[in-house]
């Protein structure tokens, strides 16, 4: 065996050294046993390319895997800085590779203890990952002897780990879209060719300009000629190889056209992503565009998202307090309602009204009906309640109807409920 007798550290070291050299393997990253990058930074930073577990002995790929995953799962690593193109396991005798988008659904599985130690193969948790994720590594994984299969490793990492990037592009889910934004916001937000202080006058963020990019179909090509938005609402969109945003947002007599300063940047950035984002976390993602929005601007309009616990107790009060048939004996107005959470799981949908501050969110807001949401379209406006003139500004026809004929009314029979 090539690496027989010899400690953990010292396997690691020497297997840095015989097929890594090229690389640079020092770098620590939490509780992961060996690491890899490049050596040098390239225009997006550092982009690793392995993340491994190394073992003395002779040990079970998918056991060593398994491991890995639970070290990765309990830190959550991938929330902090960029998955690896590969994951891989090695000991004495041979080394694995799988490509990280293969294993990456993994991380999303509900109800499950990522607490336990990763190295104790007895729990119940480490058992249930590796027959979750056998088949998966069965089909993707690729070992390599150390002496049996030497050329292949040495063309492997040639070929495969070094070009990784720039062959497998990452699903972009509800755990790394924050990282990635961050990313965005030091390469492509530089070569938006705007002036981000008129668009903040007009409450248009660079978020928006992210969910714009993240809400493309990038047709599975490298170009980003074919890329085309998905979403029709969005504030901003994605178009003609720039942004789009419609006239009704900006108040003005024209759409507004933007382009990109540099398309090679922006295609550089965007090859390593799968867009859109997974189909099952993309309604979560504009839930929770909150969470995009800089700390200061979120805590002037307090913008917080309300966690579902709290929404359903709060329809539970108003049960409590005014009896079973509130949603038809009330007209509900939620008139600070951001993305429109805390209506969710109400019923009648003829007696809620939904306004906000910001365009944005009554974009998502009409979205979300698009997508299923209870709502009506026409009860959904843009509206400051602390200084828009309750009859001048009213958007929405139904809601100045709604309000000229029976606000007064019931606020006299004390039949409106305003909620926020
Ligand atoms: C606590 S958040 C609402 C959260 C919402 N229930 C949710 O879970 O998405 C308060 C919202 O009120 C909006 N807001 C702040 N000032 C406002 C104003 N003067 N008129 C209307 N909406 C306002 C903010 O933009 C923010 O989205």
């Amino acid at each position: 065996m090539k690496y027989n007798n010899i400690r953990e550290e010292e396997l690691k070291n020497k297997v840095g050294a015989d097929w890594f050299k090229q690389f640079d393997t020092t770098e620590i990253l939490g509780n992961i046993d060996f690491t890899v990058f490049p050596q040098q930074d390239n225009l997006f930073g550092r982009t690793p390319l392995l993340w491994a577990e190394a073992k003395t002995g002779n040990f079970d790929v998918p056991t060593m895997f398994v491991q890995l995953i639970l070290t990765i799962g309990k830190a959550r690593t991938f929330d902090k800085t960029m998955p690896p193109a590969f994951l891989g396991a090695f000991d004495f005798k041979k080394i694995a590779f799988v490509p990280y988008i293969n294993i990456q659904d993994i991380f999303y599985i509900n109800d499950f203890n990522w607490n336990v130690t990763p190295s104790n193969h007895e729990t119940k948790e480490f058992q249930l990952i590796k027959q979750r994720i056998e088949a998966t590594l069965n089909q993707n994984t690729y070992v390599f002897d150390y002496q049996k299969d030497e050329k292949e490793l040495q063309a492997f990492i040639k070929n495969n780990v070094a070009k990784a990037t720039t062959t497998s592009k990452l699903k972009i889910d509800k755990n790394n879209f924050i990282p990635i934004y961050l990313r965005w916001l030091d390469i492509v937000k530089p070569i938006i060719d705007v002036n981000w202080a008129d668009l903040k006058k007009a409450n248009i963020l660079d978020s928006d300009f992210y969910l714009a990019d993240l809400f493309v179909d990038d047709k599975d090509t490298q170009t980003i000629g074919d890329d085309l938005s998905i979403r029709e609402n969005l504030f901003v969109m994605f178009q003609n190889e720039g942004y789009k945003i419609a006239k009704e947002n900006l108040k003005q007599m024209f759409d507004a056209n933007i382009t990109l300063k540099n398309k090679d940047t922006y295609l550089h950035f965007w090859k390593r992503y799968k867009r859109p984002p997974l189909k099952e976390f993309q309604d979560y993602i504009i839930e929770r565009r909150d969470l995009l929005v800089p700390q200061d601007i979120r805590e002037r309009k307090g913008a917080f998202f309300t966690p579902r616990i709290w929404v359903e107790l709060s329809q539970k009060y108003l049960t409590d307090y005014l009896g079973e048939n509130w949603q038809d004996d009330y007209y509900i107005w939620d008139c600070a309602a951001g993305t429109g959470n805390l209506l969710a799981g109400l019923t009648n949908k003829y007696n809620i009204y939904a306004s906000t501050l910001d365009q944005a969110d009554v974009n998502v807001m009409h979205e979300r009906i698009d997508h299923g949401a209870n709502l009506l379209k026409n009860n959904v406006f843009q509206f400051d309640f602390l200084n828009d003139d309750f009859c001048k500004h009213l958007n929405s026809q139904n809601f100045a109807i709604f309000f000229r004929q029976n606000l007064k009314n019931y606020l006299l029979l004390q039949r409106i409920l305003l909620i926020m």
